[in-house]
């Protein structure tokens, strides 16, 4: 398990309280960034991976031009290569509970590739249908990222636009009702674990985005 302070969480936590958003470095130690990455890998080269779609159940479309991601989603109790990873997630959100007063009772992931070429236009998380994203969590996996692969995260924060590199190991939070953001087109492939944490149990909503 990931050695982090009380007082680091406080520090983290507050920022994100204040901001709307939170980018943490080298949040997830190596030992985990190399679980998460090999079983990633491995999950690419077997095909798990799907064309990501958006909207919500009954108005799914893949829209290549729109989002071009590919996708493989987790389940605690399947994906049992990445418990370090689920046991992390489950400490973020009891703190997240205590130091953000938010109640969220249930969390989804998923593995997240952009091949080179790819986007995801602007939008927020919480598209219609979806009303129980209250917060969107990545951990990025790129070594090496060099800035000429672009792919960055793009925050629109009310009047300023910040620009977030997909580095490995590095943290984003941010709220998913209020924040518009957008994955800008990536000149290498661009791998990370996305997910949501939610105010209710997850539904059947996750088969359809
Ligand atoms: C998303 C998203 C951002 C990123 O999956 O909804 O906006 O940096 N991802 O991958
Ligand atoms: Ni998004």
């Amino acid at each position: 398990m990931e050695d982090i302070s009380e007082d680091q969480w406080i520090e983290w936590l507050d920022r994100l309280s204040e901001n709307d958003y939170l980018v943490v470095d080298n949040f997830i130690s190596d030992r985990l960034y190399h679980k998460i990455r090999s079983y990633f890998d491995h999950l690419m080269e077997e095909n798990e991976f799907s064309k990501a779609g958006i909207g919500d159940a009954g108005h799914r479309q893949i829209e290549s031009s729109v989002r071009g991601d590919f996708i493989y989603w987790l389940d605690r109790n399947r994906d049992n290569e990445l418990s370090d990873f689920f046991d992390l997630v489950e400490v973020l959100i009891s703190k997240i509970k205590r130091y953000c007063y938010l109640s969220i009772s249930d969390y989804e992931f998923h593995l997240a590739h952009y091949p080179a070429g790819t986007r995801y236009e602007k939008h927020i998380d919480q598209f219609h249908g979806r009303t129980n994203r209250i917060l969107s969590v990545l951990i990025y996996l790129n070594e090496d990222w060099k800035p000429q692969d672009a792919g960055e995260l793009k925050i629109y924060d009310n009047n300023s636009q910040v620009l977030v590199e997909p580095i490995a190991k590095r943290l984003v939070i941010f709220k998913s009702n209020s924040v518009e953001h957008e994955v800008l087109k990536t000149n290498s492939g661009r791998k990370s674990v996305t997910g949501w944490l939610l105010r209710q149990p997850a539904s059947l909503g996750q088969l359809f985005s």
